[in-house]
C-alpha cells in the first residue's frame, strides 16, 4: 500500500515536486517510516512514534488544496488495493487526519476542512488518478 501509493504521488505534477524536494536523499528512510505510520494507525501496533503536524507544519510551500489532492491520490491507490468494506473504512481513517492536518495548517478559530476532504467516490481510471 505505501510503495505503490507514492509510487503514484510522486508522479502528481504539484505534490510530487514537493515530495521529491523535501525528500531528496531520504527516501530510504521515509517509506520505513510511513510503513510504521500505516502499521500503527490500521494495526494499532504501535510501529511509528514519530509526530506528523509538524513535519507538515514545516513544509511552507503546502496551500489548503494540497491536502484534497493527496487523498485524490490516495482513494484510487486505496480502491485499487483492498476489497471495498476495507478500503472505506481506511479512506475515512485518512480524511480524518488529513482534515485534522489542514486544521493544524491553515485551521483558524472555527474554520471547517474544505469539502474535499469529506468521503467522496472516486474511480481507479487506470493510472494513478
Ligand atoms: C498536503 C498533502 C501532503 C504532503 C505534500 C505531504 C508531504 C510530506 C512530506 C514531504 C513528508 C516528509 C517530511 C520530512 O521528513 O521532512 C511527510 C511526512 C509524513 N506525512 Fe505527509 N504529506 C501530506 C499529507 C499527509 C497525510 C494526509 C498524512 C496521513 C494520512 C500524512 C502522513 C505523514 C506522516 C506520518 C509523515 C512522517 C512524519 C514524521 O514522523 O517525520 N501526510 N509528508
Amino acid at each position: 500500500m505505501v510503495h505503490t501509493f507514492y509510487g503514484c504521488i510522486r508522479q502528481h505534477p504539484r505534490l510530487g515536486g514537493i515530495f521529491e524536494r523535501r525528500l531528496a536523499g531520504r527516501w530510504e528512510e521515509h517509506l520505513p517510516k510511513m510503513e510504521a505510520f500505516w502499521q500503527s494507525v490500521l494495526m494499532k501496533n504501535g510501529a511509528y512514534k514519530g509526530k506528523p503536524v509538524p513535519a507538515h507544519l514545516k513544509q511552507k510551500e503546502l496551500v489548503s488544496t494540497d491536502y484534497g489532492e493527496w487523498l485524490s491520490v490516495f482513494r484510487p491507490v486505496i480502491r485499487e488495493l483492498f476489497v471495498p468494506d476495507l478500503a472505506d473504512e481506511i479512506v475515512a481513517i485518512a480524511e480524518r487526519i488529513a482534515q485534522s492536518l489542514w486544521l493544524a495548517t491553515f485551521g483558524t478559530p472555527g474554520a471547517n476542512p474544505p469539502a474535499e476532504l469529506t468521503s467522496q467516490s472516486s474511480e481507479w481510471s487506470g493510472s494513478c488518478w
